[in-house]
């Protein structure tokens, strides 16, 4: 084994966080790990992990759920696609594989919603194959040790891939590829890493030439296109009429909150007819939200409203009445989780 792998899977052993994932050797359980790891914080994930589990605890109570079920119990962790893709995939084990999770790397690929890194981590983590799990963590811990700065560049990032495949210890690759990841997260952070605590100051290159705060070089990204959106609660009685999102796209299939582009009060009515063929009658202004995704923003103003005249709603499946009490049961993204939350405060 090479010294700098040995003497992580030490530090590994001594310092690792207590983390419910850890505690288990079923695949199941640690694709669902990765799979809520992928865009969210080890913090936030413990609790959704604990629900998930305690309600879907393996493949076959997960593909026999509605996905409406699954899509509530993801509510607030943002990036839906991950589960109706997990609900998709145990389907699919269910139907196709006689509902035993995938063991080899390609086939674990092969899954709805599993990319390269989260195949690697599973394959390793659980099945103990030698097969790179890299990261952003990874990247830059990597990126420091063998002096290679330039991680936006595909040259570098399969270089560094190559570099760990080369170095997993017969036995313990679930470990390597947790401890990697680990020393990323806790002590070879992005700014200021904590080189007083790191085991691998000497073997770093980064931190013999001091310039661990300044690798891996990160290019400035392009902020995210700011979208103005007019937004409307519309309601009748105790009832609000709900929008389901289109089937593919940003925020697939959820309900919203109704809305048009735009920023202007007077446009919202002939927006709102043109594209949902809805005469609405505009009321107060309710309340402002902002919704940062990836690549985009909403800057929503949010109105009160109603329909104008009797409008009804035949032909129209994906508007639905829904009453104020039952909204809570409703997968809404967390973007418009503001609005629901002055909708019950006022
Ligand atoms: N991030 C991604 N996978 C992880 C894991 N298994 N443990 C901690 N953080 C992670």
């Amino acid at each position: 084994m090479q010294p700098w792998a040995e003497i992580l899977l030490g530090w590994y052993e001594e310092e690792k966080r207590d983390l419910p994932w850890r505690r288990s050797r079923d695949p199941y359980a640690i694709w669902i790990s990765e799979i809520m790891l992928q865009q969210t914080r080890v913090e936030t994930v413990r609790e959704y992990y604990h629900r998930w589990m305690t309600r879907f605890p393996d493949i076959r109570s997960l593909a026999e759920a509605d996905l409406d079920m699954v899509l509530k119990l993801w509510e607030g962790l943002g990036y839906y696609s991950r589960a109706r893709n997990l609900h998709k995939a145990a389907r699919l084990i269910t139907d196709e594989m006689g509902g035993i999770f995938p063991t080899s790397y390609k086939q674990i690929l092969a899954l709805p919603g599993v990319g390269p890194y989260t195949a690697g981590a599973v394959a390793s983590i659980a099945f103990g194959l030698p097969v790179p799990a890299v990261d952003g963590n990874v990247l830059r811990v990597m990126s420091r040790i063998f002096a290679l700065p330039e991680i936006d560049q595909t040259s570098v990032q399969t270089a560094i891939k190559q570099l760990v495949a080369d170095h997993f210890p017969p036995g313990r690759e679930g470990d390597y590829t947790q401890a990697l990841m680990e020393l990323g997260a806790l002590v070879c952070v992005p700014r200021r890493p904590l080189c007083d605590c790191c085991p691998l100051t000497g073997q770093c290159q980064a931190y013999e030439q001091n310039t661990q705060s300044l690798w891996p070089v990160i290019r400035e990204k392009k902020p995210g296109k700011e979208i103005k959106r007019l937004v409307v609660v519309i309601k009748r009685g105790d009832e609000i009429l709900m929008h389901q999102r289109p089937a593919t796209g940003l925020l697939a299939g959820l309900w919203e909150f109704p809305g048009v582009e735009g920023s202007l009060k007077k446009e919202l009515a002939p927006k709102f007819t043109d594209e949902y063929g809805l005469q609405l009658k505009v009321g107060k202004h309710l309340v402002d939200a902002i919704h940062v995704f990836t690549h985009l923003q909403w800057d929503m103003k949010v109105y009160e409203a109603t329909l104008a005249g009797d409008d009804e709603l035949g032909g129209k499946p994906d508007f639905r009445w829904i009453r104020l009490k039952e909204l809570e049961q409703l997968a809404i993204p967390t973007a418009f989780r503001r609005i629901r939350q002055v909708l019950f405060t006022n």
